[in-house]
């Protein structure tokens, strides 16, 4: 008889982290100390946590570049430790770095895009559509012909974000991705990747130490120590304004201000991170 794993309208689990330890070989702590962690595709899930938490360690597990010491990390059922299917686990989950100047490797946009899929050895019509249409997914179409060193840091990264996307995978891994950029670039770096989540259902891991970049995900969660040691809504963690600052984080200013107005016994819910609600709640105070 079949068996419905997931009712209607649940999401299915793309990535599972089951029991997982990590230790670097020089290290004597386990980098990461027993994560477990379940990913569904089309989630939106945001890391955040101080630094040498294990954010990039743990991110790095999730498409094999690293390999638990003990438990196991599990791509649309297949396991990493599983060497047979490390390419196609690092072609399914596509990692975007920091810095985007080590990751653009060619001298003209389009030719950066196609780097990937002609290692792949797929047609040109093929290669061609990929470039064509993971550019226009980052609003960097006009752009294909430039020079990447003419490019601002956010369209740069706009660029490493599609030379990923180039391989079609279904789950981008960001490590960081704006913390190099200016506002601007930050702004139009969050709003591709907005897009890719809610346009194209594209499953998303940002690892950010940006509040504000925090507060847009499905799900936060806070490490410290190696450990998930917070899980929630936005609106769960950021209630939570002792606890955050607990683990050296940063609140929102909005959720800061809402929490001290709480505090000094206004009527308002201490946990708002939305500057239009917190004006509306303010003008309709009695
Ligand atoms: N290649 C490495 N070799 C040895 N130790 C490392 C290496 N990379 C990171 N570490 C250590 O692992 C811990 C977690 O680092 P990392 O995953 O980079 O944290 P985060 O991304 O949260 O800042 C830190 O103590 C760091 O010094
Ligand atoms: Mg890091």
């Amino acid at each position: 008889m079949a068996v419905f794993l997931y009712q209607v309208g649940e999401k299915m689990g793309l990535i599972e982290v089951q029991d997982l330890y990590y230790k670097y070989n020089d290290s004597e702590e386990w980098v990461l100390n027993g994560i477990n962690l379940d990913i569904k595709d089309g989630e939106f899930l945001v890391i955040v946590g101080h630094n040498g938490s294990g954010k990039s360690t743990l991110a790095k597990m999730l498409n094999g570049l690293l390999v638990p010491n003990q438990g196991t990390v599990d791509v649309n059922g297949d396991k990493t430790s599983d060497r047979d299917k490390i390419w196609d686990i690092r072609q399914q989950v596509g990692m975007v770095f920091q810095n985007p100047d080590n990751q653009l490797v060619a001298n003209i946009v389009e030719e950066d895009i196609a780097f990937g899929p002609e290692n792949l050895g797929l047609e040109s019509s093929e290669i061609r559509k990929r470039v064509d249409n993971s550019l226009k997914a980052v609003a960097m179409e006009e752009f294909k012909r430039y020079a990447p060193h003419n490019l601002s840091g956010g369209q740069k990264q706009r660029v490493a974000i599609a030379g990923v996307l180039a391989m079609q995978p279904k789950c981008l891994v960001l490590d960081e991705p704006t913390a190099m950029l200016d506002p601007v670039g930050r702004k139009s770096v969050m709003d591709a990747i907005q897009k890719l989540n809610k346009g194209l259902g594209m499953t998303i891991v940002h690892i950010t130490h940006f509040m504000t970049e925090a507060i847009q995900a499905d799900r936060i969660i806070v490490m410290e120590e190696g450990k998930i040691v917070l899980e929630g809504t936005p609106r769960d963690i950021f209630s939570q304004v002792d606890k955050i600052k607990e683990y050296h984080l940063d609140v929102p200013q909005v959720t800061e201000l809402a929490f001290k107005l709480h505090q000094q016994g206004l009527k308002i819910s201490p946990d708002i991170f939305d500057i239009d609600r917190l004006v509306n709640k303010l003008c309709y105070l009695k």
